[in-house]
């Protein structure tokens, strides 16, 4: 797959007099050159900024000079008057429909029906993709079936006249006004205007990149406007819109894949090359075209798009194949209402409906919990979909998904199914309104949901057999209880196995029971049994912070053992007295106090210190000495003789110190080692006292409040 269109036209010299037609005329060239670089050629040529003067300066000559303004000029681009309803219109050619295949075996018998009806050599074996000889295979060119609706553009001397929908085939609708809107898609052709034919029309697909879909819900939902269910539907009801000033706001896009009425040029030989000349006229067309021989390119390339197709910008339902030569399609012919020479190869559907049965709560490693809705079994995006997440309560609210809805539901790539949107239309009386639960379907604890946060979590985390083994790895890691070698793979087979269910257990485990585990031998079984025996000596901060409470990282742990000194004191707290607690505010205290409100978790930690565990227990803050330290600000610079910054700075914060990153008039001291710098410079300029190491810790050595890290 290649590029095949490349090479805007370069700038042309601005007109030298100074007439008001001139100059429009050349500033309409250099705005169309824009807008092709940008939305054909995805390359733009000018900041915004500059495109804007620009803009601005032809539509002041427009306005100075009504009799200048052309249909085709891009200030027309923002939308006419709105109308009472679409013209129709008769298709000079009628716009025909494709047949569809979805096995492969349709993919060989529509070759061998294209070879057949063009008089290529008998089949050499039946049901194979080999069923012709290199030199007697057909040519296709093969090109993305894009998800969008069918248009009929008709240029006029190069200038774009009509564009109508496809409607029934024969007739459709007059939507030029709102099609004129979109940039993408040229007023005029690109070229020598002599050399352009007198009537040409481009059929192709009007669409919506997925990124600007996207935004443009994201626009719909801030004003409160209906946001839409997928590209297409976004597409087609920004195409029917009877005010093309709000079409005109629609980012929507353009891809040619035919040609309708043709006079006064010459047809191309082959569709591809006829895409090329497309292309060279300024129209849009897919640079995921490739021209291939015989079925195995085509299920070649079917493959190839197929894995790439959750990675494409915008949504393909398939591939389309087409008898390459153009002299060969005529030869074919057509069937009905579709071409013999054509074959869209579908892709399994992305989106389809079904019912919800239920809405359960899952319960996630971390204690998310997250409804998920039970779906009657459908097949999408070619697997069997029987459950489909709905991400959180506000979401389930947001798009009102009741047990007993029918509901879209969509799979995209690798993506997880998740449910698109409800169809109200179908919802039954006895409809029903989820209700989160309030205890955790896998443990039974109370289920909180932290003021600010979407998401709902189980508190048990100590001891729900969803979070087991991200409590554990949490727990053992080395910043917390630091037991070395309980890493993931130990920590699975101990949960899978059923041998560990909270932290206490650990403090049970043998060596023989280890080492039974898979990839552990009698060495590292021993090796763990001696990390475990050490980690009962530990610090209150450790602890703490090893319980893996929500929103109680290390520093949080520090603060909440050097106030409290003793386990007992911060399990006796209730939210007024953590919020008393340096830096603890009211979601960290209400985390703290649902946790300690659940009774399991109580259980773990009374488990644990009966198991041995251990530390130095010191006096609350409140009622200790008042810390020397507490409330000066340092400052470390260079390199100290004796400590490493980070130990340095631990050591001042656990006197009550704050360690800054800069100095201001704020500092209390700053420490300076071996070739500090600027730090030091400006410490001097603010008066800012400067000691070393030695008096540093001299300082400490009379804060005496206990390490507690
Ligand atoms: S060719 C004579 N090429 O598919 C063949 N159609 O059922 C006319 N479509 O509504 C269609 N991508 O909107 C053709 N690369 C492609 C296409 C394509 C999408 C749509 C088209 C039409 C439907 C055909």
């Amino acid at each position: 797959m290649s590029l095949k269109q490349d090479g805007a036209a370069a700038q042309a010299p601005a007109p030298a007099g100074d007439s008001p037609a001139a100059r429009a005329d050349w500033l309409r060239a250099e705005l169309e050159r824009h807008n092709y670089q940008y939305y054909v050629l995805d390359a733009p040529s000018v900041p915004d900024a500059e495109y804007d003067a620009l803009f601005r300066e032809l539509q002041d000559i427009e306005a100075a000079h009504p009799d200048l303004l052309t249909p085709e000029s891009p200030t027309q681009r923002v939308g006419g008057q709105p109308l009472s309803a679409f013209d129709t219109v008769r298709h000079a050619m009628p716009m025909l429909s494709l047949n569809n295949g979805f096995e492969d075996d349709d993919v060989l018998s529509f070759d061998r029906r294209c070879a057949q009806g063009l008089g290529r050599a008998a089949p050499a074996a039946e049901g194979t993709a080999d069923l012709f000889s290199a030199a007697e295979a057909v040519e296709y060119a093969c090109e993305l079936k894009f998800d969008g609706l069918a248009m009929s553009l008709r240029y006029e001397g190069g200038r774009l006249v009509q564009a109508a929908t496809r409607g029934d085939g024969e007739t459709g609708e007059d939507v030029t006004a709102n099609v004129r809107t979109i940039k993408a898609i040229p007023l005029r052709l690109r070229g020598d205007a002599a050399a352009l034919p007198a009537v040409l029309e481009v059929r192709g697909e009007v669409f919506m990149y997925r990124r600007d879909f996207d935004k443009l819900n994201a626009r719909q939902a801030e004003a409160e406007e209906k946001t839409f269910v997928n590209p297409r539907n976004a597409a087609a009801g920004s195409l029917r819109q009877l005010d093309p000033r709000i079409t005109a706001k629609r980012p929507l896009s353009f891809f040619a894949y035919g040609l309708g009425e043709l006079q006064g040029a010459a047809r191309p030989g082959t569709h591809s090359a006829m895409l090329d000349w497309f292309a060279g006229l300024g129209m849009p067309v897919c640079a995921e075209r490739e021209v291939v021989r015989g079925a195995q390119g085509l299920l070649d390339f079917y493959r190839a798009v197929g894995e790439r197709r959750a990675a494409l910008p915008y949504d393909i339902d398939g591939v389309v194949y087409k008898v390459n030569a153009l002299a060969e399609q005529e030869r074919l012919g057509f069937v009905s209402r579709a071409p013999r020479f054509a074959l869209a190869h579908k892709f399994p559907a992305q989106e389809m409906t079904t019912v919800v049965e239920d809405i359960e709560v899952q319960v996630g490693r971390t204690g998310a919990i997250t409804p998920v809705a039970r779906l009657a079994p459908v097949f999408v995006g070619g697997v069997t979909v029987t459950n489909a997440t709905l991400h959180n309560e506000d979401e389930v609210r947001r798009k009102d998904v009741h047990i007993g809805d029918t509901v879209i539901v969509r799979r995209a790539g690798d993506v997880i199914p998740e449910v698109v949107a409800v169809v109200l239309e179908r919802r039954p009386a006895d409809a029903r309104a989820f209700v989160m639960p309030t205890a955790c379907p896998v443990c039974g604890s109370h289920i909180e949901k932290l003021e600010g946060e979407v998401i709902a979590r189980c508190t048990g985390g100590l001891i729900c057999a969803a979070q087991r083994k991200q409590a554990l790895l949490h727990f053992a890691q080395r910043r917390a209880m630091d037991i070395e070698g309980l890493g993931d793979k130990v920590v699975e087979q101990l949960v899978d196995q059923g041998i560990v269910h909270t932290p206490a257990d650990l403090y049970k485990l043998g060596v023989a029971k280890l080492a039974a585990l898979e990839r552990m031998a009698d060495k590292s079984a021993t090796n763990l049994v001696a990390a475990i025996e050490a980690s009962r000596a530990t610090t209150l901060n450790r602890f703490v912070f090893a319980l893996g409470i929500r929103h109680v990282g290390e520093a949080t742990a520090k603060d909440l053992a050097r106030h409290f000194g003793k386990l007992d004191g911060l399990m006796a707290a209730d939210e007024a007295a953590l919020l008393e607690v340096n830096d603890v505010g009211p979601v960290v205290a209400q985390s703290i106090a649902n946790f300690l409100a659940e009774p399991h978790n109580v259980e773990v930690i009374e488990q644990l210190r009966a198991a041995g565990v251990h530390w130095q227990e010191s006096e609350p803050a409140a009622r200790a000495a008042p810390a020397p330290l507490a409330g000066k600000t340092f400052v470390l610079t260079g390199t100290l003789p004796t400590l490493a910054r980070e130990d340095a700075k631990e050591r001042l914060e656990a006197a009550g110190a704050k360690v800054a990153g800069s100095v201001s008039k704020k500092t209390d001291y700053v420490v300076a080692g071996a070739e500090a710098g600027s730090k030091l410079d400006k410490a001097e300029a603010l008066g800012v006292p400067v000691i070393d190491e030695a008096a540093m810790l001299a300082l400490l050595a009379e804060a005496q409040t206990g390490d507690q890290s």
